[in-house]
């Protein structure tokens, strides 16, 4: 008797934030020819996508805000499809009919010009203020709003891309450079992605660009009048990918070039293999917030060889790369420098947490995130709560047993995406016991901070923590690196006396490290203090990064007295941050008044 085959399963789909579905044919790679329309904000694209093995029957992608013109299949013949209604949050089901078996499938289609994956920037909006740019970013649920593809971290592709560009401007992307053409008022430019990636892991950026080598493996990117600046801060970078190697084994993605985005780029730094995408406040001009690279070179191997499954398990990326980036801190910096890195992300977690008081659930280390958008519920949380649960492992096996098990983790899921399950049972394997002596379940599955975090030991920790919030000596504050100031100023009690203020006033409000500024202008806000008003606004003028944007606005919109003044100055930046900054801000000012 034959087998009976099923003809139709039921839905497997395993991601909260996506419709891709295991039952179905699974992409292996695509292939991207699109043009990029400065005038319409618009890419007009066709994309192929191969699968995995011939696929037919009912196959489910996602998509944002996508007009789709036409689907093929392999022979060139038309297929039915549905773009359903969106959803809260995961954006439209494209649902396609494959009559018959076809190893690809073809899709012309315009993006939308408020696709969320990308800021389109008008000229003035940039550095050099003659050409216009636009970049992208995918993490975590963005890139179907670009291509419609399976947009989930389990579904990684390999890739090829030709993007047909203004000539006057350059092109770069997170993959392999395989040659421009120019012809005529275009330029096209192809590129390929070899190693394999999770869809959240594509990006380019277009713009007027120029570029210095760094290294034999790495060269930094930048607007030309930055490009200088960036060289020099970043110049370091050879030494961090050799020690990162030395800790986490090679280097597996060739290159570790660095693109410096214009200053409405949302985040410190995005990990966008083979081209780390990080905020132009990263240059601070003494080489003091290195530690973003760090961070994003530390995500090569924990984040973008072994990937989380899901945004629910994104503790996987970040509490490892936490971990991992201290590591790098200790080797290139001293263990003091990593010490300190860790007690600040002790009080940033405190804090944190505090912010979720009304939604706790959002403080497990593993939360539900069905029908929540990953951008509302973004936090320091999995990344200190996650480095301080993996610390509390190490304690309990010790380190030498400890980097032996993070050796065999990162090979045995390399270019893979795990659950926090898959990463148990692999600790448990290796070493019986450790996950319940570090109390395992309380760290997973329960709210705020479990007994037993190690706390960060340093005798320079013990110098600042001795001073209560005292304003610190000249002599003794003259010999401080940033994160010093930061453990500082986070140390004294709100609201800080008017002196204090006039003193760290004349000290730091001109600084040009922004962890310092902002956390000072916290403080500042935070007392009373409202001689800072014109560099508040300055930097909420200046810069998108949500790191210093939240505080700003929550602090100036909890005070009556500046809560319309958090309002005006919304209504006169909205227009240039970044649309999921804009998100959040709005998220911030919609909390009922104080
Ligand atoms: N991958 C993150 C940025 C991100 C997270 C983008 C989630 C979109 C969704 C990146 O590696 C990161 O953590 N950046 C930090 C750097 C910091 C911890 C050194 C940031 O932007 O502040
Ligand atoms: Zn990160």
């Amino acid at each position: 008797m034959p087998e009976r085959v099923p003809v139709c399963s039921a839905p497997m789909r395993r991601d909260p934030h996506s419709f891709a579905d295991d039952t179905q044919a699974r992409t292996d790679s695509f292939a991207l020819d699109a043009r990029v329309d400065f005038a319409t904000q618009t890419i007009h694209a066709t994309v192929t996508l191969t699968f995995a093995t011939p696929a037919s029957g009912h196959l489910d992608l996602d998509t944002r805000d996508l007009a789709i013109d036409q689907i093929t299949d392999a022979h060139g013949h038309a297929l039915a499809f549905t773009v359903h209604p969106p959803e809260p949050h995961l954006g439209s089901r494209l649902a396609i009919d494959l009559a018959h078996e076809t190893p690809a499938i073809t899709i012309r289609y315009r993006t939308a010009p408020d696709a969320s994956a990308m800021q389109w920037l008008a000229p003035a909006q940039t550095a050099g203020g003659v050409h216009p740019y636009v970049f992208t970013q995918c993490q975590a649920i963005h890139a179907r709003s670009l291509v419609p593809l399976q947009d989930s971290p389990g579904y990684r592709v390999t890739y090829t891309a030709t993007l047909t560009v203004p000539r006057a401007l350059k092109v770069v992307m997170a993959a392999a450079d395989r040659g421009r053409t120019e012809n005529g008022d275009v330029a096209v430019h192809r590129w390929e992605m070899p190693q394999r990636i999770p869809p959240y892991l594509f990006a380019f950026a277009v713009g007027d660009l120029a570029s210095r080598d760094l290294s034999p493996r790495s060269r930094v990117w930048a607007e030309p009048s930055v490009v200088e600046a960036a060289a020099w801060e970043f110049a370091m970078v050879e030494d961090h990918i050799t020690a990162a190697e030395s800790l986490f084994g090679p280097y597996d993605w060739e290159r570790f070039d660095i693109l410096i985005m214009p200053p409405s780029f949302p985040y410190g730094g995005m990990e966008n293999p083979r081209l780390t995408f990080f905020s132009p406040t990263t240059i601070a001009g003494d080489r003091s917030l290195v530690s973003v690279m760090a961070h994003e070179l530390a995500h090569s191997w924990t984040g973008n060889l072994v990937t989380n499954a899901n945004a629910e398990h994104f503790w996987l990326n970040e509490g490892f790369t936490m971990y991992a980036e201290r590591r790098i801190t200790e080797a290139t910096e001293g263990a003091d420098a990593a010490a300190l890195s860790a007690a600040l992300g002790r009080r940033e977690l405190e804090e944190s947490i505090t912010r979720f008081a009304d939604r706790p659930e959002m403080t497990k280390l593993r939360p539900d995130l069905a029908g929540v958008d990953p951008d509302d519920c973004y936090s320091l949380i999995p990344y200190e709560k996650g480095y301080f649960f993996l610390a509390a492992i190490e304690s309990v096996v010790g380190r030498s047993a400890f980097e032996a098990w993070l050796k065999t983790y990162l090979a045995a899921f390399r270019f893979g995406a795990i659950t926090t399950e898959q990463f148990e049972a692999h600790l448990e394997a290796a070493l019986p016991g450790a996950l319940s002596k570090a109390n395992a379940r309380a760290w997973i599955d329960g709210v705020g901070i479990p007994e037993g975090a190690v706390p960060p030991k340093s005798a320079k920790l013990d110098a600042i923590e001795g001073l209560h919030g005292a304003l610190p000596t000249a002599n003794v504050s003259a010999a401080w690196t940033a994160t010093e100031w930061n453990l500082y100023l986070e140390s004294v009690p709100r609201p800080a006396p008017d002196a204090t203020c006039r003193a760290l006033d004349a000290q730091l409000t001109s600084s040009k490290n922004y962890d310092v500024l902002v956390a000072w202008l916290t403080l500042a806000l935070q007392s009373g203090y409202h001689a800072v008003l014109p560099r508040v606004e300055q930097v909420v003028a200046e810069v998108g990064r949500m790191k210093y944007l939240r505080p700003m606005y929550t602090n100036l919109a909890s005070d009556p007295r500046t809560r319309d003044l958090a309002d005006q100055l919304f209504a006169k930046n909205r227009a240039s941050y970044h649309p999921i900054a804009r998100q959040m801000v709005e998220g911030v000012l919609a909390k009922p008044r104080a």
